[in-house]
Protein backbone atom coordinates (compact mmCIF):
# COMPACT_ATOMS: atom_id res chain seq x y z
CA UNK A 1 0.00 0.00 0.00
CA UNK A 2 1.08 3.48 -0.76
CA UNK A 3 2.97 5.29 1.77
CA UNK A 4 2.83 9.13 1.84
CA UNK A 5 6.54 10.26 2.24
CA UNK A 6 7.40 12.44 5.26
CA UNK A 7 10.51 14.13 6.66
CA UNK A 8 9.59 12.63 10.46
CA UNK A 9 9.31 9.18 8.49
CA UNK A 10 12.71 9.09 7.84
CA UNK A 11 14.41 10.05 11.36
CA UNK A 12 16.14 7.80 13.02
CA UNK A 13 16.48 8.91 16.82
CA UNK A 14 18.83 9.31 19.67
CA UNK A 15 17.46 8.95 22.94
CA UNK A 16 19.81 11.15 25.35
CA UNK A 17 19.25 10.42 28.84
CA UNK A 18 21.30 13.16 29.70
CA UNK A 19 21.61 12.76 33.52
CA UNK A 20 23.87 9.73 32.81
CA UNK A 21 25.21 10.95 29.66
CA UNK A 22 28.55 13.41 30.41
CA UNK A 23 28.73 15.82 33.17
CA UNK A 24 30.48 18.90 33.04
CA UNK A 25 30.24 20.84 35.81
CA UNK A 26 31.60 18.08 38.30
CA UNK A 27 28.02 17.39 40.15
CA UNK A 28 27.81 13.92 39.10
CA UNK A 29 25.05 14.54 37.21
CA UNK A 30 25.11 15.00 33.61
CA UNK A 31 23.75 18.05 32.18
CA UNK A 32 22.55 19.61 28.69
CA UNK A 33 26.34 21.10 28.01
CA UNK A 34 27.08 17.57 28.55
CA UNK A 35 24.88 17.06 25.16
CA UNK A 36 26.15 19.81 23.19
CA UNK A 37 29.61 18.82 24.13
CA UNK A 38 28.52 15.62 22.60
CA UNK A 39 26.50 16.69 19.45
CA UNK A 40 29.62 15.66 17.33
CA UNK A 41 29.43 12.32 18.12
CA UNK A 42 25.66 12.29 18.06
CA UNK A 43 25.89 13.30 14.55
CA UNK A 44 28.62 10.66 13.65
CA UNK A 45 26.28 8.28 14.22
CA UNK A 46 24.00 9.46 10.76
CA UNK A 47 20.56 9.85 13.44
CA UNK A 48 18.34 13.12 12.40
CA UNK A 49 17.09 13.54 15.56
CA UNK A 50 17.74 13.70 19.23
CA UNK A 51 15.29 13.23 22.02
CA UNK A 52 15.99 14.34 25.65
CA UNK A 53 14.28 13.20 28.94
CA UNK A 54 12.89 15.44 30.78
CA UNK A 55 14.67 18.22 32.14
CA UNK A 56 12.40 20.48 33.41
CA UNK A 57 12.14 21.82 37.51
CA UNK A 58 11.91 19.00 39.36
CA UNK A 59 11.86 17.26 42.82
CA UNK A 60 13.19 14.45 40.95
CA UNK A 61 11.61 11.60 42.71
CA UNK A 62 11.06 9.85 39.22
CA UNK A 63 14.17 11.51 37.46
CA UNK A 64 12.22 14.45 36.14
CA UNK A 65 9.32 12.87 34.72
CA UNK A 66 7.65 14.79 38.29
CA UNK A 67 7.62 18.17 36.81
CA UNK A 68 7.55 21.18 39.16
CA UNK A 69 7.50 23.90 36.42
CA UNK A 70 6.82 23.49 33.04
CA UNK A 71 8.86 26.40 31.76
CA UNK A 72 11.97 26.22 33.89
CA UNK A 73 14.99 24.17 33.07
CA UNK A 74 16.14 21.79 36.24
CA UNK A 75 19.46 23.09 38.51
CA UNK A 76 20.79 20.16 37.94
CA UNK A 77 20.48 19.79 33.75
CA UNK A 78 21.68 23.85 33.48
CA UNK A 79 20.20 26.79 32.54
CA UNK A 80 17.72 28.07 29.54
CA UNK A 81 20.95 29.60 27.67
CA UNK A 82 22.08 25.99 27.40
CA UNK A 83 18.65 24.52 26.68
CA UNK A 84 18.90 27.53 23.88
CA UNK A 85 22.26 26.64 22.88
CA UNK A 86 21.39 22.63 22.12
CA UNK A 87 18.83 23.27 20.13
CA UNK A 88 20.87 25.71 17.95
CA UNK A 89 23.73 23.39 18.07
CA UNK A 90 21.53 20.74 16.81
CA UNK A 91 19.97 22.15 14.38
CA UNK A 92 23.52 23.42 13.48
CA UNK A 93 24.49 20.15 12.63
CA UNK A 94 21.06 19.50 10.47
CA UNK A 95 19.49 17.13 13.27
CA UNK A 96 16.59 17.87 15.20
CA UNK A 97 15.44 17.99 18.80
CA UNK A 98 12.87 16.16 20.14
CA UNK A 99 11.54 16.99 23.83
CA UNK A 100 9.93 14.85 26.29
CA UNK A 101 6.55 15.82 27.98
CA UNK A 102 5.16 14.80 30.71
CA UNK A 103 1.01 15.90 30.58
CA UNK A 104 -0.60 13.21 32.39
CA UNK A 105 0.75 14.19 35.71
CA UNK A 106 2.69 16.93 37.70
CA UNK A 107 5.18 16.91 40.71
CA UNK A 108 3.35 17.13 43.47
CA UNK A 109 5.55 20.00 44.43
CA UNK A 110 4.08 22.16 40.92
CA UNK A 111 1.96 25.50 41.90
CA UNK A 112 -1.47 24.00 40.44
CA UNK A 113 -1.37 20.91 42.84
CA UNK A 114 -0.30 22.98 46.18
CA UNK A 115 -2.96 25.61 45.40
CA UNK A 116 -5.40 22.40 44.25
CA UNK A 117 -4.82 20.39 47.31
CA UNK A 118 -4.93 23.70 49.40
CA UNK A 119 -8.95 23.41 49.94
CA UNK A 120 -11.62 21.87 48.51
CA UNK A 121 -13.20 25.28 47.34
CA UNK A 122 -9.92 26.10 45.23
CA UNK A 123 -10.02 27.23 41.88
CA UNK A 124 -7.63 24.78 40.73
CA UNK A 125 -9.02 22.18 42.61
CA UNK A 126 -10.47 20.73 39.79
CA UNK A 127 -7.42 20.25 38.13
CA UNK A 128 -6.62 17.62 39.54
CA UNK A 129 -8.81 13.87 40.62
CA UNK A 130 -10.22 14.49 44.53
CA UNK A 131 -12.43 12.17 45.46
CA UNK A 132 -13.97 10.94 48.63
CA UNK A 133 -12.76 7.54 50.36
CA UNK A 134 -15.17 4.97 50.99
CA UNK A 135 -16.15 3.92 54.20
CA UNK A 136 -12.60 4.87 55.94
CA UNK A 137 -10.29 3.37 52.95
CA UNK A 138 -9.82 4.71 49.29
CA UNK A 139 -12.82 5.31 46.78
CA UNK A 140 -11.47 2.58 44.82
CA UNK A 141 -8.86 -0.51 44.80
CA UNK A 142 -7.20 0.76 41.82
CA UNK A 143 -3.15 0.43 41.75
CA UNK A 144 -0.92 2.74 40.35
CA UNK A 145 2.41 1.80 38.51
CA UNK A 146 4.35 1.92 41.58
CA UNK A 147 2.55 1.55 44.71
CA UNK A 148 -0.20 -0.85 46.05
CA UNK A 149 -3.06 2.13 45.57
CA UNK A 150 -3.27 5.10 43.34
CA UNK A 151 -5.15 7.38 45.45
CA UNK A 152 -3.23 9.11 48.43
CA UNK A 153 -5.70 10.67 51.18
CA UNK A 154 -4.52 14.30 52.16
CA UNK A 155 -5.47 15.01 55.42
CA UNK A 156 -6.18 19.03 55.07
CA UNK A 157 -9.04 18.46 52.85
CA UNK A 158 -9.86 14.42 54.11
CA UNK A 159 -10.39 13.52 49.98
CA UNK A 160 -8.29 11.29 48.24
CA UNK A 161 -5.98 12.27 45.06
CA UNK A 162 -5.33 9.84 42.22
CA UNK A 163 -1.94 8.98 41.15
CA UNK A 164 -1.20 6.66 38.10
CA UNK A 165 2.69 6.32 39.21
CA UNK A 166 4.57 8.00 42.34
CA UNK A 167 2.45 9.67 45.76
CA UNK A 168 4.89 12.28 44.59
CA UNK A 169 2.86 12.13 41.23
CA UNK A 170 -0.86 13.17 41.18
CA UNK A 171 -2.52 12.94 38.30
CA UNK A 172 -3.98 15.53 36.44
CA UNK A 173 -7.24 15.88 35.47
CA UNK A 174 -7.57 16.01 31.70
CA UNK A 175 -11.37 16.63 31.56
CA UNK A 176 -10.84 20.09 32.93
CA UNK A 177 -10.67 22.58 29.82
CA UNK A 178 -9.09 25.31 31.38
CA UNK A 179 -6.14 23.04 32.49
CA UNK A 180 -5.64 21.29 29.28
CA UNK A 181 -5.72 24.99 27.55
CA UNK A 182 -2.73 25.82 30.24
CA UNK A 183 -1.02 22.42 28.98
CA UNK A 184 -1.56 23.64 25.49
CA UNK A 185 0.32 27.05 25.95
CA UNK A 186 3.13 25.20 27.76
CA UNK A 187 3.78 22.91 24.77
CA UNK A 188 3.56 26.02 22.49
CA UNK A 189 6.49 27.81 24.55
CA UNK A 190 8.75 24.80 23.35
CA UNK A 191 7.83 24.60 19.82
CA UNK A 192 8.10 28.36 19.53
CA UNK A 193 11.80 27.66 21.35
CA UNK A 194 12.65 25.48 17.85
CA UNK A 195 11.61 22.12 19.30
CA UNK A 196 11.08 19.51 16.46
CA UNK A 197 9.70 16.75 18.04
CA UNK A 198 7.69 15.62 21.05
CA UNK A 199 8.00 12.51 22.47
CA UNK A 200 4.28 12.34 25.11
CA UNK A 201 4.95 10.67 27.97
CA UNK A 202 1.97 8.10 29.95
CA UNK A 203 -0.38 9.17 26.83
CA UNK A 204 -2.76 6.25 27.21
CA UNK A 205 -3.33 7.36 31.10
CA UNK A 206 -5.15 10.68 30.30
CA UNK A 207 -8.41 9.80 30.05
CA UNK A 208 -9.42 8.31 33.18
CA UNK A 209 -11.78 5.59 34.48
CA UNK A 210 -16.08 6.89 34.05
CA UNK A 211 -17.01 5.06 36.56
CA UNK A 212 -15.41 4.97 40.43
CA UNK A 213 -15.74 1.06 40.98
CA UNK A 214 -13.52 -1.66 42.24
CA UNK A 215 -11.89 -4.13 39.40
CA UNK A 216 -11.87 -7.48 40.36
CA UNK A 217 -7.85 -7.80 39.46
CA UNK A 218 -6.03 -4.28 40.43
CA UNK A 219 -2.60 -5.71 39.28
CA UNK A 220 -3.62 -5.86 35.78
CA UNK A 221 -3.77 -2.56 35.29
CA UNK A 222 -5.03 -2.07 31.46
CA UNK A 223 -8.09 -0.18 33.60
CA UNK A 224 -6.70 2.70 33.98
CA UNK A 225 -6.08 3.50 30.57
CA UNK A 226 -7.51 3.46 26.92
CA UNK A 227 -10.91 5.28 28.51
CA UNK A 228 -13.01 7.33 26.73
CA UNK A 229 -12.37 10.65 26.03
CA UNK A 230 -8.83 9.68 24.91
CA UNK A 231 -9.07 10.51 21.22
CA UNK A 232 -11.07 13.47 21.83
CA UNK A 233 -8.10 14.88 23.39
CA UNK A 234 -5.19 13.77 21.20
CA UNK A 235 -7.30 15.47 18.57
CA UNK A 236 -7.87 19.01 20.38
CA UNK A 237 -4.24 18.77 21.12
CA UNK A 238 -3.73 18.13 17.79
CA UNK A 239 -5.86 21.05 17.14
CA UNK A 240 -4.33 23.22 19.02
CA UNK A 241 -0.72 22.88 18.98
CA UNK A 242 1.00 19.79 17.07
CA UNK A 243 -0.75 20.74 13.23
CA UNK A 244 0.74 24.63 13.61
CA UNK A 245 4.25 23.42 13.49
CA UNK A 246 6.12 21.39 11.23
CA UNK A 247 7.26 18.67 14.01
CA UNK A 248 7.12 14.85 15.02
CA UNK A 249 5.17 13.62 17.58
CA UNK A 250 5.61 9.88 19.27
CA UNK A 251 3.06 8.53 22.10
CA UNK A 252 4.30 6.73 24.62
CA UNK A 253 0.86 4.32 24.40
CA UNK A 254 0.97 1.89 27.15
CA UNK A 255 -1.78 -1.72 26.49
CA UNK A 256 -1.79 -0.53 22.99
CA UNK A 257 -2.37 -3.21 20.38
CA UNK A 258 -2.65 -3.73 16.81
CA UNK A 259 -6.58 -3.11 16.96
CA UNK A 260 -6.22 -0.06 19.13
CA UNK A 261 -2.43 1.62 18.05
CA UNK A 262 -3.89 2.44 14.07
CA UNK A 263 -5.98 4.64 15.98
CA UNK A 264 -3.52 7.05 17.39
CA UNK A 265 -2.00 7.19 14.01
CA UNK A 266 -4.09 7.02 11.55
CA UNK A 267 -3.54 9.60 9.30
CA UNK A 268 -6.84 10.99 8.56
CA UNK A 269 -7.60 11.07 12.74
CA UNK A 270 -4.76 13.77 12.91
CA UNK A 271 -3.73 12.52 16.30
CA UNK A 272 0.01 11.39 16.71
CA UNK A 273 2.79 11.22 14.33
CA UNK A 274 3.84 7.47 15.57
CA UNK A 275 4.01 5.50 18.53
CA UNK A 276 5.55 3.44 20.74
CA UNK A 277 3.44 0.25 21.76
CA UNK A 278 4.93 -2.02 24.57
CA UNK A 279 3.82 -5.48 23.65
CA UNK A 280 7.37 -6.38 23.71
CA UNK A 281 9.18 -4.36 26.36
CA UNK A 282 6.65 -4.21 28.97
CA UNK A 283 5.06 -7.85 28.20
CA UNK A 284 7.65 -9.78 26.15
CA UNK A 285 10.06 -10.01 28.93
CA UNK A 286 12.35 -12.66 27.70
CA UNK A 287 13.39 -13.24 23.54
CA UNK A 288 10.57 -14.88 21.89
CA UNK A 289 10.91 -15.81 18.44
CA UNK A 290 7.30 -16.32 17.51
CA UNK A 291 6.10 -14.38 19.47
CA UNK A 292 8.03 -11.54 18.33
CA UNK A 293 7.34 -11.80 14.54
CA UNK A 294 3.93 -12.49 15.87
CA UNK A 295 3.52 -8.70 17.13
CA UNK A 296 5.34 -7.47 14.23
CA UNK A 297 3.17 -8.58 11.35
CA UNK A 298 0.27 -8.14 13.27
CA UNK A 299 1.82 -4.94 13.88
CA UNK A 300 2.74 -4.10 10.26
CA UNK A 301 -0.97 -5.04 8.96
CA UNK A 302 -2.65 -3.15 10.81
CA UNK A 303 -0.63 0.13 10.47
CA UNK A 304 -0.60 -0.89 6.59
CA UNK A 305 -1.65 2.21 4.39
CA UNK A 306 -3.05 3.36 7.56
CA UNK A 307 0.48 5.09 10.00
CA UNK A 308 3.45 4.36 10.85
CA UNK A 309 5.60 2.81 13.74
CA UNK A 310 8.39 2.86 15.83
CA UNK A 311 11.12 0.58 16.29
CA UNK A 312 13.17 0.16 19.79
CA UNK A 313 14.24 -2.90 21.67
CA UNK A 314 15.22 -0.66 24.66
CA UNK A 315 14.87 2.66 26.82
CA UNK A 316 15.77 4.62 29.70
CA UNK A 317 12.50 2.03 31.44
CA UNK A 318 13.96 -0.84 30.03
CA UNK A 319 16.70 -3.06 30.35
CA UNK A 320 19.76 -3.11 28.11
CA UNK A 321 18.63 -5.12 24.89
CA UNK A 322 21.63 -6.88 24.25
CA UNK A 323 21.61 -8.16 27.75
CA UNK A 324 17.78 -8.74 27.89
CA UNK A 325 17.33 -10.26 23.87
CA UNK A 326 20.58 -11.19 23.21
CA UNK A 327 23.27 -12.81 24.61
CA UNK A 328 26.06 -10.13 26.39
CA UNK A 329 28.35 -12.68 27.03
CA UNK A 330 30.12 -14.75 24.08
CA UNK A 331 28.15 -13.10 21.73
CA UNK A 332 27.58 -10.09 22.75
CA UNK A 333 29.06 -7.97 19.75
CA UNK A 334 27.25 -10.03 17.07
CA UNK A 335 23.77 -10.23 19.03
CA UNK A 336 23.97 -6.42 19.63
CA UNK A 337 24.88 -6.01 15.75
CA UNK A 338 21.82 -8.72 15.21
CA UNK A 339 19.21 -6.53 17.30
CA UNK A 340 20.61 -3.42 15.70
CA UNK A 341 20.35 -4.85 11.98
CA UNK A 342 16.41 -5.87 13.21
CA UNK A 343 14.86 -2.69 14.46
CA UNK A 344 16.60 -0.84 11.52
CA UNK A 345 15.05 -2.73 9.10
CA UNK A 346 11.65 -3.57 10.04
CA UNK A 347 9.25 -0.96 9.38
CA UNK A 348 8.81 2.01 11.38
CA UNK A 349 11.06 4.82 12.89
CA UNK A 350 14.39 3.25 14.78
CA UNK A 351 15.26 4.46 17.72
CA UNK A 352 18.76 4.23 19.36
CA UNK A 353 19.21 4.49 23.41
CA UNK A 354 22.35 6.13 24.36
CA UNK A 355 24.97 3.45 24.84
CA UNK A 356 23.43 0.74 22.80
CA UNK A 357 25.21 1.82 19.97
CA UNK A 358 28.68 0.19 21.66
CA UNK A 359 26.82 -2.74 23.38
CA UNK A 360 26.25 -1.68 26.80
CA UNK A 361 25.06 -3.97 28.72
CA UNK A 362 22.50 -4.01 31.86
CA UNK A 363 24.56 -3.85 35.58
CA UNK A 364 24.08 -5.87 39.10
CA UNK A 365 24.77 -3.77 41.83
CA UNK A 366 25.64 -5.67 44.73
CA UNK A 367 23.05 -4.27 47.34
CA UNK A 368 19.57 -2.59 47.08
CA UNK A 369 21.59 0.77 47.83
CA UNK A 370 22.94 0.76 45.04
CA UNK A 371 19.71 1.24 42.92
CA UNK A 372 18.02 4.67 42.52
CA UNK A 373 14.69 3.39 40.60
CA UNK A 374 11.83 4.47 42.20
CA UNK A 375 9.99 1.68 40.56
CA UNK A 376 12.21 -0.70 41.62
CA UNK A 377 12.88 0.71 45.42
CA UNK A 378 8.97 0.62 46.02
CA UNK A 379 7.83 -2.69 44.76
CA UNK A 380 11.16 -4.17 47.10
CA UNK A 381 9.52 -2.54 50.21
CA UNK A 382 5.97 -3.47 48.98
CA UNK A 383 7.56 -7.16 48.27
CA UNK A 384 9.01 -7.26 51.45
CA UNK A 385 6.33 -6.04 53.64
CA UNK A 386 4.36 -8.74 52.01
CA UNK A 387 6.68 -11.12 54.20
CA UNK A 388 9.22 -11.49 51.01
CA UNK A 389 12.49 -13.00 51.39
CA UNK A 390 14.74 -9.71 51.04
CA UNK A 391 17.41 -11.64 49.25
CA UNK A 392 15.44 -13.16 47.01
CA UNK A 393 13.25 -10.24 46.30
CA UNK A 394 16.32 -8.47 45.16
CA UNK A 395 17.63 -10.67 42.93
CA UNK A 396 13.82 -11.21 40.94
CA UNK A 397 13.94 -7.01 40.79
CA UNK A 398 17.51 -7.52 39.52
CA UNK A 399 16.88 -8.08 35.89
CA UNK A 400 14.30 -5.60 34.89
CA UNK A 401 15.02 -2.80 37.33
CA UNK A 402 15.24 0.35 35.00
CA UNK A 403 18.73 1.21 36.16
CA UNK A 404 20.44 -1.29 33.97
CA UNK A 405 19.86 0.88 31.38
CA UNK A 406 20.61 4.17 33.37
CA UNK A 407 24.32 3.60 34.48
CA UNK A 408 26.50 6.01 32.84
CA UNK A 409 27.75 6.11 29.24
CA UNK A 410 30.85 4.40 28.83
CA UNK A 411 33.04 6.97 26.75
CA UNK A 412 36.36 5.79 27.75
CA UNK A 413 38.54 3.57 30.12
CA UNK A 414 39.35 6.38 32.13
CA UNK A 415 38.22 7.44 35.89
CA UNK A 416 34.44 7.29 35.72
CA UNK A 417 34.56 5.56 32.29
CA UNK A 418 35.03 9.61 31.09
CA UNK A 419 31.20 10.80 32.24
CA UNK A 420 33.10 13.40 34.75
CA UNK A 421 34.95 14.46 36.97
CA UNK A 422 33.80 13.38 39.70
CA UNK A 423 32.01 9.76 40.95
CA UNK A 424 28.57 9.39 39.56
CA UNK A 425 24.89 9.69 40.87
CA UNK A 426 24.50 6.41 39.88
CA UNK A 427 27.45 3.51 39.72
CA UNK A 428 29.49 3.20 36.84
CA UNK A 429 28.96 -0.37 34.83
CA UNK A 430 32.21 -2.35 35.77
CA UNK A 431 32.53 -3.30 32.32
CA UNK A 432 33.74 0.02 31.16
CA UNK A 433 37.20 -0.55 30.80
CA UNK A 434 36.16 -3.44 27.59
CA UNK A 435 33.46 -1.45 26.70
CA UNK A 436 33.43 1.77 25.51
CA UNK A 437 33.23 4.59 22.54
CA UNK A 438 36.87 5.09 22.49
CA UNK A 439 37.71 1.45 21.59
CA UNK A 440 34.87 1.21 19.55
CA UNK A 441 35.62 4.22 17.55
CA UNK A 442 39.42 2.46 17.37
CA UNK A 443 38.04 -0.73 15.80
CA UNK A 444 36.07 -1.03 12.29
CA UNK A 445 34.27 -4.50 13.52
CA UNK A 446 32.80 -2.46 16.49
CA UNK A 447 28.93 -2.65 17.01
CA UNK A 448 29.77 1.15 16.65
CA UNK A 449 31.01 1.23 13.42
CA UNK A 450 28.10 -1.08 12.15
CA UNK A 451 25.83 1.11 13.70
CA UNK A 452 26.68 3.76 11.37
CA UNK A 453 26.88 1.65 8.49
CA UNK A 454 23.19 1.13 9.30
CA UNK A 455 22.04 4.93 9.76
CA UNK A 456 24.08 5.96 6.09
CA UNK A 457 22.26 2.52 4.61
CA UNK A 458 18.74 4.29 5.19
CA UNK A 459 19.49 7.66 4.11
CA UNK A 460 20.49 6.36 0.59
CA UNK A 461 17.46 3.42 0.42
CA UNK A 462 13.90 4.32 1.13
CA UNK A 463 13.09 0.82 1.10
CA UNK A 464 14.18 0.73 4.72
CA UNK A 465 11.87 3.66 5.27
CA UNK A 466 8.60 2.87 3.32
CA UNK A 467 8.92 -0.43 2.10
CA UNK A 468 6.02 -3.31 2.59
CA UNK A 469 7.35 -5.61 4.86
CA UNK A 470 7.06 -9.89 4.20
CA UNK A 471 7.68 -12.04 6.91
CA UNK A 472 9.05 -15.39 5.05
CA UNK A 473 10.12 -17.35 7.84
CA UNK A 474 7.18 -19.01 9.15
CA UNK A 475 7.55 -20.82 12.59
CA UNK A 476 11.19 -21.06 12.30
CA UNK A 477 12.04 -20.47 16.08
CA UNK A 478 15.62 -18.37 15.65
CA UNK A 479 15.60 -17.44 12.00
CA UNK A 480 13.81 -14.02 10.83
CA UNK A 481 13.73 -13.28 7.34
CA UNK A 482 11.47 -10.72 5.68
CA UNK A 483 11.27 -9.05 2.49
CA UNK A 484 11.09 -5.18 2.21
CA UNK A 485 10.20 -3.71 -1.30
CA UNK A 486 10.10 -0.18 -2.41
CA UNK A 487 9.10 1.31 -6.12
CA UNK A 488 11.38 -1.87 -7.75
CA UNK A 489 13.61 -2.30 -4.86
CA UNK A 490 13.38 -5.67 -2.74
CA UNK A 491 15.22 -6.68 0.08
CA UNK A 492 15.96 -9.59 2.17
CA UNK A 493 16.94 -9.74 5.66
CA UNK A 494 18.07 -12.79 7.33
CA UNK A 495 18.80 -12.74 11.16
CA UNK A 496 19.82 -16.05 12.99
CA UNK A 497 18.91 -15.24 16.73
CA UNK A 498 20.60 -18.28 18.10
CA UNK A 499 23.78 -19.07 19.70
CA UNK A 500 24.01 -22.13 16.92
CA UNK A 501 24.07 -21.79 12.83
CA UNK A 502 21.08 -22.07 11.45
CA UNK A 503 20.31 -22.89 7.87
CA UNK A 504 17.35 -20.95 6.07
CA UNK A 505 16.02 -22.26 2.61
CA UNK A 506 14.13 -20.19 -0.28
CA UNK A 507 10.97 -21.44 -1.38
CA UNK A 508 9.06 -21.28 -4.09
CA UNK A 509 6.01 -20.42 -1.53
CA UNK A 510 7.09 -16.47 -1.88
CA UNK A 511 9.20 -16.91 -5.05
CA UNK A 512 7.27 -18.79 -6.95
CA UNK A 513 8.98 -19.48 -10.16
CA UNK A 514 11.32 -16.64 -9.67
CA UNK A 515 13.54 -18.56 -7.22
CA UNK A 516 14.99 -20.59 -10.26
CA UNK A 517 16.88 -17.72 -11.12
CA UNK A 518 16.88 -15.62 -8.27
CA UNK A 519 20.27 -13.74 -7.58
CA UNK A 520 21.35 -11.70 -4.22
CA UNK A 521 24.07 -8.92 -4.08
CA UNK A 522 25.01 -8.34 0.06
CA UNK A 523 23.82 -5.12 0.81
CA UNK A 524 25.39 -5.25 4.34
CA UNK A 525 26.67 -8.25 6.73
CA UNK A 526 27.44 -8.44 10.61
CA UNK A 527 29.86 -10.51 10.27
CA UNK A 528 33.18 -9.39 8.87
CA UNK A 529 33.35 -12.29 6.05
CA UNK A 530 30.37 -12.85 4.30
CA UNK A 531 30.42 -13.98 1.17
CA UNK A 532 29.14 -11.54 -1.01
CA UNK A 533 26.88 -13.27 -3.72
CA UNK A 534 24.45 -15.99 -3.86
CA UNK A 535 23.15 -17.76 -6.02
CA UNK A 536 19.88 -19.73 -6.70
CA UNK A 537 21.23 -23.19 -6.88
CA UNK A 538 21.89 -23.35 -3.53
CA UNK A 539 18.42 -22.85 -2.93
CA UNK A 540 20.02 -22.32 0.75
CA UNK A 541 21.84 -20.12 3.31
CA UNK A 542 23.47 -20.93 6.11
CA UNK A 543 24.20 -18.24 9.45
CA UNK A 544 26.22 -18.09 11.66
CA UNK A 545 25.77 -17.66 15.23
CA UNK A 546 23.93 -14.03 15.79
CA UNK A 547 24.54 -13.54 12.50
CA UNK A 548 22.41 -10.89 10.37
CA UNK A 549 22.62 -10.01 6.36
CA UNK A 550 21.14 -7.84 4.14
CA UNK A 551 20.73 -9.10 0.43
CA UNK A 552 19.34 -7.12 -2.35
CA UNK A 553 17.29 -8.96 -5.15
CA UNK A 554 19.41 -8.00 -8.83
CA UNK A 555 17.77 -10.99 -10.55
C1 LIG B 1 6.96 6.99 31.50
C2 LIG B 1 8.43 7.26 31.61
C3 LIG B 1 8.93 6.74 32.92
C4 LIG B 1 8.18 7.44 34.02
C5 LIG B 1 6.67 7.34 33.84
C6 LIG B 1 5.96 8.31 34.71
O1 LIG B 1 6.67 5.64 31.45
O2 LIG B 1 9.12 6.73 30.51
O3 LIG B 1 10.31 6.88 33.07
O4 LIG B 1 8.51 6.87 35.26
O5 LIG B 1 6.27 7.61 32.52
O6 LIG B 1 6.08 9.61 34.20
Amino acid sequence: MEVKPAWWKESVVYQVYWRSFRDTDGDGIGDLKGVIEKLDYIQSLGVTMVWINPFNESPDKDNGYDVSDYYAVMNKAGTMEDFDLLVAQTHARGMKLMMDVVVNHTSDRHPWFMESRSSASNPKRDWYIWQDGKDGEPPTNWRSYFNPSSWELDKATGQYYMHSFAIEQPDLNWANKEMRYELYKMLRFWLDKGVDGLRLDALALLAKPKLLTDVENPRDIRYLMHNPGLHEYLQEMNHEVFRHYDMMTVGEIAFATPETGPLFVDEERQELNTLFHFEVADEMPEWDMLRFKRIQRLWAEALAGRGFGSQFLNNHDHTRQVSRFGNDQEYRVESAKLLGMMIHTLPGIPYIYQGEEIGMTGVRYDTIGDYKDIAMLNKYVEEIGKGGDPAAVFRALQPLSRDNSRTPMQWNDGPNAGFGSEEPWIKINPNYTEINVQQAESDPNSVLSFYRKLTALRKSNPVMVYGDFTDISGEDPHLYVYVREYEGSEWIVLLNHSNESSTFTFSETYFGNDLIHLELELVLGTYEQTADSWSCEKRSMELRAHEGRIYKVVS
